[in-house]
């Protein structure tokens, strides 16, 4: 029987909340509020956060907390919720990423993940003085970099001679409480993004989409994985927008958009049009994005969770029937909204997928 369809929140540790629009956001990035989020996540039925790295504000995000340890401090505030904290290969190293989520993940009873994310921002590289590789170099660099940390939190004496990282006889203690270890995500959407999530990564998160759009991701992606003898899990963004009526929910919508921030959304805008294109094939995330779809920086509007919870529980369930198992949800007022989420939208979902399974016993 198919498992129910998982939640995950964005970790607001970025200020100016999940839009670039100058709309009113209940949203905070400070630490207090993070904590107290996570608490009605985790209560509200989420099963997962995802913090953000930043090393340099993108789109008027003029502060950012780090991502590791806002991780572990939201870990420390709660008790079930899983956070996947964002790590970046250049300024990390597979050694001291293993070493750090290891220790964390003995404090916490096992609730830290991982996702691995490429890099997209040239300038934030600069700004770090990080080398800048080409698109496809990025994943190859990501892939052994998953590859050394798989080795170093599952065996002892581990020796690897890659392109850009060696070990020698390493043993980590302590190993990651979790077995075989820590759950590895990654995110993008580029083929060399795929053909990684296909071989190495436990989950693929993509940026929000069409349903033909999120489809043709994850079939390309599961027969890759198939003749590779790996199974990959996938989680999709969405920003999600429920209230009583659809007219509510689409006049927020059309509210942030009216009040974007031009000048952030432009100038994010030009940078991840960069990026989407500079995967060979043009398919990288941003590839099509339009301004409208760039006001929420991981296109979420796109995947058009937008409407009264009976709208939303239904496109959540037609997400899962093509192989969605997650739902990466981003919200304009977090606290109150994840709140309604779990109190509105979440009962449907399951309600909805006990009938399914209802009806196929039938059938
Ligand atoms: C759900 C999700 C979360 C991401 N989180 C971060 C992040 O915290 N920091 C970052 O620099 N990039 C982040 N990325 C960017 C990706 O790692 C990747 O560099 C980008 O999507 C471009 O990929 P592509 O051109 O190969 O499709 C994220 C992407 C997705 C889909």
């Amino acid at each position: 029987m198919s498992q129910p369809i998982k939640f995950a929140y964005w970790v607001p540790n970025v200020s100016g909340g999940l839009v670039v629009s100058k709309i009113e956001q209940r949203t905070s990035w400070d630490i207090d509020y993070n904590r107290k989020l996570a608490q009605i996540a985790e209560r509200s039925g989420f099963e997962y956060a995802l913090s953000q790295i930043r090393f340099t504000a993108g789109y008027g995000a003029e502060n950012q907390h780090e991502s590791v340890t806002i991780s572990h401090a939201l870990l420390a505030a709660t008790e079930k919720l899983k956070v996947i904290a964002a790590i970046l290969p250049g300024p990390w190293t597979p050694v001291l990423a293993a070493k750090q989520l290891a220790s964390i993940d003995q404090y916490t009873n096992g609730r830290i993940a991982i996702n691995v994310v490429s890099g997209w921002f040239k300038g934030e590289f600069r700004a770090i003085g990080e080398p800048w590789l080409d698109h496809d170099e990025r994943y190859r660099r990501s892939e052994e970099f998953i590859r050394a940390l798989k080795g170093i939190w599952t065996q002892d004496n581990f020796s690897f001679h890659g392109d850009f990282y060696r070990f020698n006889d390493y043993t980590l203690k302590p190993k990651p409480l979790q077995q075989p270890h820590p759950e590895i995500f990654q995110g993008g959407s580029s083929r060399a993004a795929r053909d990684m999530a296909s071989r190495v990564s436990d989950w693929y998160f993509t940026n929000g989409n069409s349903v033909e759009g999120i489809k043709a991701q994850i079939d390309d992606i599961r027969a890759k994985a198939a003749v590779n003898g790996h199974s990959v899990k996938v989680g999709v963004n969405a920003f999600i927008i429920a209230r009583d009526t659809e007219e509510e929910a689409r006049a927020v919508l059309a509210e942030i958009i009216a009040k974007a921030d031009l000048e952030a959304v432009n100038g994010f805008g030009s940078e991840a049009k960069n990026a989407g294109a500079a995967s060979p094939e043009g398919e990288g995330n941003w590839a099509t994005s339009t301004f409208e779809d760039l006001v929420q920086y991981n296109d979420g509007f796109k995947t058009n969770l937008i409407g009264t919870p009976r709208q939303i529980a239904e496109r959540i369930v037609a997400l899962k029937a093509i192989g969605v198992d997650l739902i990466l949800s981003g919200f304009l007022h977090f606290q109150e909204e994840v709140e309604y989420f779990g109190k509105h939208v979440l009962p449907l979902v399951r309600e909805l997928e006990r009938e399914t399974v209802a009806s196929l016993a039938v059938a």
